[in-house]
This record gives C-alpha cells, structure tokens and sequence, in this order.
C-alpha cells in the first residue's frame, strides 16, 4: 500500500520569523503522524534554521532546486552534497517555473534528477502541460517526453527512490484546479507507462497532484485510486490551510 504524500512548496515568500511561526505550528498539529510523509520545500537560506525546527519531528525538508553539476566555478549554485549537509531528504526537480522562467529543459531536468539520487535525496521531479498543450490534445505526448528524458539516463528502477508530481501549468497559482478526474486521468497515464517498464516500480511510485490544492478540494483529488497525495504551493504558506490538507491525505 502507497503512503500518502504532502509536500509544500514555499516557493520564493515568507522570512525568517514568518517561516519559524508557520513551522511551529506545523510541528504542534502534524508531529508524529506517520502514516503519511509529510515535508516542506523552503527556500535554500532557510535550510539551517528549517532543520532546527524539524529535525526531531516526523516532518522531513528539503529544498526547491538543485545544482546539476557536483562542485566548480558556477557562481550562485548549489550542489545536491550542500543540500545533504542540511539533512534536505527531498528536492523539487524540473518545476514549471524552473523550466519555463530559467530555461531548465528536459535534459537538464534529468541531470538534476541524477545529482539528487547520487547525493542521496529523493528528487521530486514535476511534469506537466501548458493549456495550450492540453487544448491542442498533446499532454500524455509531453508528460510522456519529461518522464522518457529521465529514465533514458537514470533508468527506470531510479523512479523507486524518486516521487513524481504532475502538475498542469494551467492549474498553477491561477485557482483553476484540475478536476479529480483530469488529474486522475494523467496520474493513472503516468503509472501505467512506468508499468510497461516495471510494475513493481509503477505499484509503489508515489504520484503527487500540484496545481490549486486547497483545503476544501484536497479530500476529492486525494481520493482517486492514483492520486498519492499533493504538491502545495500557496496553501502551503498558511498553516491552517496545509494542516487541512496534510490531515485529508489519510
Ligand atoms: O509546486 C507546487 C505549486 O506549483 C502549486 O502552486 O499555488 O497552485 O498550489 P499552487
């Protein structure tokens, strides 16, 4: 049986009082719930006062991005050996607005990918169409290139330490949320693929939604057969909020 999974993504907000308040009351509400996993994503200069908070909590951290290169001269980067010098047990990898606003393509999205799993971390690698993706009927075509571009260089086993989430850009940060059967109708196109190649892999591959999870529509997505629970943006920045949507996952 699949955990269920709530992951937030803090994106570029908050400060450090703000972020130590909102941690707090995380760990006051969801500290020791173990049957789901539950980890935030903060910003990297938040990472050591992040770890500080958490570190004896059930909640795990981990960090938005991730450097594709080991160590050299690439001023401003960040390597995945850094991330695990502050415990980071997850990073998004290949986000939307990663590969849409810095130009990360596939390619560089699977060597990201890489970088995580050999430092450690399990990347949570984001997949997803645009609307006019959607609208001209090519998504399973442009999910199917973002998952091919990994696993033709990390192989298909690699998705046994690795969460994926599906994120419609259309859905992200604009209120319009997929509907339960939208998104389960990719989720289970997602699964089905990496069936072909492994169906153990594809049975316990964690399948997280993004795009507009709120509190009052988390429990319908959360329901479907292949939905494994959320990947947060805004709602994930008010406490009350994520706890609900941590607590709809069980
Ligand atoms: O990574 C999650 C994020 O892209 C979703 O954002 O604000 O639509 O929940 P939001």
């Amino acid at each position: 049986m699949r955990k269920k999974m709530v992951a937030g993504n803090w994106k570029m907000y908050g400060n450090l009082l703000e972020n130590k308040q909102l941690l707090a009351a995380l760990v006051a509400e969801l500290n020791g719930v173990r049957e789901d996993v539950i980890v935030v994503c903060v910003p990297y200069v938040y990472l050591p006062s992040t770890q500080n908070e958490l570190q004896n909590t059930t909640i795990a951290w981990g960090a938005q991005n991730v450097s594709q290169y080991e160590k050299g001269a690439y001023t401003g980067e960040i390597s995945a050996s850094m991330l695990s010098d502050f415990q980071c047990k997850y990073v998004i990898v290949g986000h939307s607005e990663r590969r849409m606003l810095f130009g990360e393509d596939n390619d560089v999205v699977a060597e990201k990918y890489v970088a995580a799993q050999r430092a450690g971390i399990t990347p949570i690698l984001c997949v997803g169409e645009t609307l006019e993706q959607r609208e001209a009927k090519i998504t399973e075509q442009v999910i199917e290139q973002q998952l091919m571009s990994v696993i033709n260089v990390a192989g298909i086993e690699s998705l046994s330490k690795a969460v994926i989430a599906y994120e419609p850009v259309w859905a992200i940060g604009t209120g319009k949320t997929a509907s339960p059967e939208q998104a389960q109708e990719v989720h289970a196109f997602i699964r089905a693929g990496v069936a072909k190649q492994n169906l153990g892999v594809a049975n316990q591959l964690i399948i997280l939604y993004g795009g507009s999870v709120k509190a009052n529509n988390a429990p319908q997505l959360f329901a479907m057969p292949d939905i494994d629970g959320g990947l947060i943006g805004g709602a994930s920045l008010i406490a009350s909020e994520f706890i609900t949507i941590c607590r709809a996952s069980r």
